[in-house]
């Protein structure tokens, strides 16, 4: 066994994870650094917090030092390594969120497995909040990888596989082999002193919907935690394999599909309700991407898995250049699509989703800047949905599902319209909400997401994790920094909610849980990753030279 440039054991099964991967990352570490000498508006604060390096147990600040075996710090109780580790003080509301995510923990048969929705007791109704979701569980496992404790993240990866291999039914409909749950329960006997686990794959969920986030943040995951440890083993037993490939069949099957992209139905994501998000949203898009990417740098060239490693690598090349062509939208675009023509038909079509003009909303007019721009939250025939969705545009600049120069635009769309998407709480689910008339449509008349609440325009403070990873990634942690202070000033004082309401994001959620759990463990994520971008590595990945680099949209929209 030998370890290679990033602290990865070399195996020639995994030349693309030990060699490529390791590759890009070292260059990604000094990314920050260089962009931020080019930054205008970078203040020295923000300038020592992102080239602080010394005195951290991970050695100098490489991808060279990631590998720690941590030792002492893995304990589950106590204080954070992270700060404890760091030389400066921590703020006074990080050792209260460490506190409440370890509060928060799971065990099953005395190992812990994962962390509950939310805490809430004050709470009348617990729904399914004191389970476990597989999504939610993300940012908690990016806090205890960055803290150097990976036992949980395993065990949660390993258990996790065993619920996919259980026969999935709603009603007499039998669910697809690779399906993930959305979320567990641990059920503890305490006479029988027994732990069961039981999974919820859609046919108890509110409205009966199978995620088809969980098992990319399940690949997504699986690659987080081999990057942060160095322990290959995991990703390459025979289970974790199967359960890739599984999830990857689902999503990689042929079928009447005219578009590399995932066709989903409403409420299949983060976003689990009615609100206009079936066909192709932006959200699935990204980490299907993001997991194709992830999936190809984990799977054996070997007899079961190289077919699916040409599939992936052919779908991944159609995916991007789809997505960064129609899914992008700048002042530019804007235009074009403004003065399209119609009912076009042929393979010269300019207009060639035949978008009417007409369906453009006013407000769109108004909020793009003319330097900036951001993925739509879904194209398909006649419909564009030109609302913006956070997490799919975060995970496209984490993933480089979006070129540099989108992932530029992207944060500076977050620049110049700061009120509209961060306000007073980061960060704006989507924007803007539905409202009237179109509220009843879109969301079936739904109370709990009514304008500017909950998933219809609601402030959801877990995703300023991904908000800091994608400042760090494109050199701007500053806009981190000025969320994370805004976020500092209310969350511990509000009892960490789940969501926040308003235009501005300035009242607590009408129906948000307190002591939400990934609301806690986004803070905290973004706060390590802001001490130590060294830890960027896990969560972002380098663009692939390999893959086509997008052409102009211009000449996309002609040939
Ligand atoms: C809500 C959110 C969903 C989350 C769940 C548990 O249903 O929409 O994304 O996983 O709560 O927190």
């Amino acid at each position: 066994m030998e370890l290679g440039a990033g602290g990865m054991r070399r195996s020639a099964s995994h030349t693309s994870l030990s060699e490529s991967d390791d590759f890009d990352l070292s260059r990604l570490l000094n990314k920050p650094r260089i962009n931020v000498e080019r930054q205008r508006s970078f203040d020295d604060r923000s300038l020592s917090d992102v080239s602080y390096s010394g005195g951290h147990a991970r050695g100098g600040g490489g991808f060279d030092g990631m590998y720690s075996p941590g030792g002492g710090l893995r304990s589950l109780v106590g204080t954070p390594a992270s700060s404890a580790l760091h030389s400066f003080e921590p703020h006074p509301i990080v050792g209260d969120a460490w506190e409440a995510l370890r509060r928060s923990l799971v065990f099953f048969r005395g190992q812990p497995l994962g962390t509950i929705a939310a805490y809430d007791h004050a709470s009348e109704e617990v729904l399914n909040y004191d389970q476990v979701f597989v999504r939610d569980f993300v940012p908690s496992a990016m806090a205890f990888l960055m803290n150097g404790e990976p036992e949980i993240v395993k065990n949660f990866l390993l258990k996790t596989v065993l619920l996919q291999g259980w026969e999935k039914k709603v009603d007499r409909f039998k669910l697809g082999e690779g399906a993930m749950p959305a979320s567990f329960k641990v059920l503890h006997d305490d006479k029988k002193g027994t732990d069961t686990l039981h999974a919820d794959f859609g046919e108890s969920a509110i409205g009966r919907v199978a995620p088809v986030d969980s098992g990319f943040w399940w690949i997504i995951l699986l690659r987080a935690y081999t990057k942060s440890t160095g322990d290959l083993t995991l990703a390459e037993k025979p289970e974790c394999q199967k359960a890739m490939r599984l999830i990857l069949s689902l999503c990689l099957s042929e079928g009447f599909d005219t578009f590399p992209t995932l066709l989903c139905a409403d409420g299949c994501c983060m976003i689990d309700r009615r609100m206009g998000v079936y066909g192709y949203p932006i959200e699935i898009q990204s980490l299907f991407f993001m997991a194709l990417r992830c999936a190809l740098l984990m799977l054996k060239h070997d007899a079961e898995g190289k077919d699916f490693v040409e599939r992936i690598a052919t779908r991944l090349h159609a995916l991007s250049y789809h997505m960064r062509s129609y899914f992008w939208l700048d002042f530019q675009q804007l235009n074009d699509i403004y003065r399209y023509k119609t009912e076009e038909y042929s393979h010269t079509a300019v207009n060639k989703f035949n978008v009417i003009p007409d369906s453009i909303p006013d407000w769109l007019f108004d909020f793009m800047p003319c330097q900036g721009g951001f993925f739509v939250g879904n194209v398909s025939p006649a419909r564009m949905d030109f609302r913006w969705f956070a997490l799919g545009n975060m995970i496209a600049i984490v993933s480089s599902l979006a070129t540099p120069e989108q992932s530029m635009a992207i944060m500076d769309l977050i620049e110049e319209r700061w009120e509209e998407l961060i306000g007073e709480m980061p960060l704006k689910i989507c924007y803007p909400a539905i409202e009237n008339h179109e509220w009843r449509i879109v969301t079936g008349c739904d109370p709990k997401n009514t304008r500017w609440s909950y998933h219809n325009g609601g402030s959801w403070p877990v995703l300023l994790w991904l908000l800091t990873a994608a400042s760090i990634k494109t050199g701007r942690p500053q806009i981190a920094r000025r969320a994370i202070d805004l976020a500092e000033r209310r969350l511990l004082k509000d009892g960490w909610p789940e969501y926040y309401d308003g235009k501005l994001g300035k009242y607590v959620g009408k129906q948000a849980r307190k002591f939400q759990t990934w609301s806690i463990a986004g803070y905290l994520v973004a706060k390590m990753l802001l001490e130590d971008p060294s830890h960027l590595g896990m969560i972002a990945l380098e663009e692939d030279k390999a893959m086509k680099p997008v052409l102009r949209r211009s000449a996309s929209w002609t040939n």
